[in-house]
């Protein structure tokens, strides 16, 4: 054999030797969910958030939770994706979703018997963090492209339409916990002082001033200043009134506040400048930030014509948004993409430290939509999906039957019931 033959066949075994071993990893996948989908995912507070980033922060307890809670967050989620209709699982955007889990799941458990003493293992597993959230950049568009799939080739029955909200809310929630526990560990771990917030641990700000945050986004949106007026344990901000602000401060994730205020912005000044096309005057948004001993709120109040009382639900669900498909890309990431998950998406994020976020609307004059935060950081405690027999039985929960009357279209003819005289 000549030595470049030799080389191609020594090329090929390896080649094939590879594609084995790969193959021999991809056929365990299913045993490793199974082991790590019985435990339940590990809530944290914001305050083990805050300990694991602070000066006697240790990288190597980091590593050894994450190697361990990481798979189990993933676990869970996957077992639960399993439950979908099978027309939805088998749709190729789902399904390229699906082979992300199952990469960044094997990435992660490589690491299981590597010894946390050395800190070679320590940087490849931020790297590979790195590498996994970056993979999974695009879940959010991604799954939406798949409901679309399956809704322009299936009909729509209630149940299905139920399961889908209810899967994906866990599922977004899921993803959202799951990349905090990358940001925090890959930014605390990576060896840099974040240059722009040196007070910041990860992503967490233990300041968070929220005047600042909304102030930030009425300049990015606004192109202009806003003056603030405040009493003593709110603020309210609007364009009109000139007093000096109080500042009103919590321990949280800025990047989630600065999301949920971004999309009620878009969706707020969206509906004032429809409804006043024609006026040269648009009426004011106003933001009440109030602080109380439990609650942090924050109202954002439109005068852009409201939503019917009968529309309020759907507007928070997946499979009714009327959005037209956005495209898939480098370049067009929400909160921008328009899938219509602005608020969907923004009720998880206020969720996920025990929030909350309602819509309050008068049709004909405008809407109040209100973001609940917890005012204490012992409070803020992760709200996670566990997947357990009580999934299984959600999933399978019908429709309740009606038994209200349906109101006859045609008046009912009383005449009929006239007594006989
Ligand atoms: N302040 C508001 N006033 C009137 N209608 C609203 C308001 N906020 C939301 N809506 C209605 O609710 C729908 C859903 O809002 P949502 O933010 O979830 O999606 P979107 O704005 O359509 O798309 P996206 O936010 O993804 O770009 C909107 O299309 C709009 O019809
Ligand atoms: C599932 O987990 C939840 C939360 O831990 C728990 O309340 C519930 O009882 C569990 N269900 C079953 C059947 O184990
Ligand atoms: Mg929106």
């Amino acid at each position: 054999m000549s030595r470049s033959l030799k080389l191609t066949a020594l090329a090929l075994a390896a080649v094939f030797v590879r594609f084995i071993m790969k193959n021999a990893a991809l056929a365990s996948v299913p045993k490793h969910i199974d082991h790590f989908s019985k435990f339940s995912p590990s809530p944290l507070s914001m305050k083990q958030f805050l300990d694991f980033g602070s000066n006697n922060a240790c990288e190597k307890t980091s590593f050894v939770f994450l190697r361990q809670e990481l798979p189990v967050r993933l676990s869970n989620i996957m077992k639960e994706i399993n439950l979908l209709p099978d027309k939805l699982l088998t749709t190729p955007s789902v399904k390229m979703v699906q082979g992300w889990y199952v990469q960044s799941l094997m990435e992660i458990l490589e690491f299981l018997d590597t010894n946390p003493d050395d800190y070679k293992v320590l940087g490849e597993f931020v790297d590979a963090l790195v590498t996994i959230r970056n993979r999974h950049n695009d879940v959010v568009p991604t799954m939406a492209q798949g409901i679309i799939e399956y809704k322009e080739t299936f009909p729509q029955d209630p149940v299905t339409n139920q399961n889908i909200q209810y899967f994906l809310d866990r599922f977004y929630m899921s993803r959202i916990s799951i990349r905090m526990l990358i940001n925090q560990h890959s930014l605390i771990f990576d060896g840099n002082t974040n240059p722009v917030h040196p007070n910041t641990i990860g992503s967490i700000d233990p300041h968070c001033q929220v005047s600042d945050v909304i102030q930030g986004q009425y300049l990015t949106l606004f192109d202009c200043n806003l003056d603030v007026f405040c009493s003593p344990n709110a603020i309210l901000f609007c364009l009109a009134c000139k007093k000096k602000k109080q500042p009103i401060s919590i321990v949280y994730v800025p990047s989630h506040l600065y999301h949920m205020l971004f999309e009620l912005f878009k969706n707020a000044m969206r509906a004032t400048i429809e409804t006043h096309e024609n006026s040269n005057e648009l009426p004011l948004i106003q933001v009440l930030v109030s602080l109380g001993g439990e609650d942090m709120s924050i109202k954002v109040s439109d005068r852009g014509g409201g939503v019917p009382f009968r529309r309020i639900d759907n507007l928070f669900s997946y499979m009714y948004s009327t959005a037209p498909a956005p495209e898939i890309g480098e370049h067009s990431r929400p909160p921008l993409a328009g899938f219509g998950y602005g608020l969907p998406i923004s009720r998880l994020y206020a969720k996920y430290f025990q929030g909350d976020l309602q819509l309050y609307s008068m049709e004909g004059y405008g809407t109040d939509a209100v973001i609940y935060l917890k005012a204490l950081s012992t409070d803020s405690v992760e709200r996670l999906p566990v997947y357990n027999k009580t999934t299984l039985k959600n999933y399978k929960v019908r429709q309740e039957a009606d038994d209200w009357c349906i109101p006859s279209k045609e008046p009912l003819d009383l005449s009929n019931f006239k007594a006989a005289k």
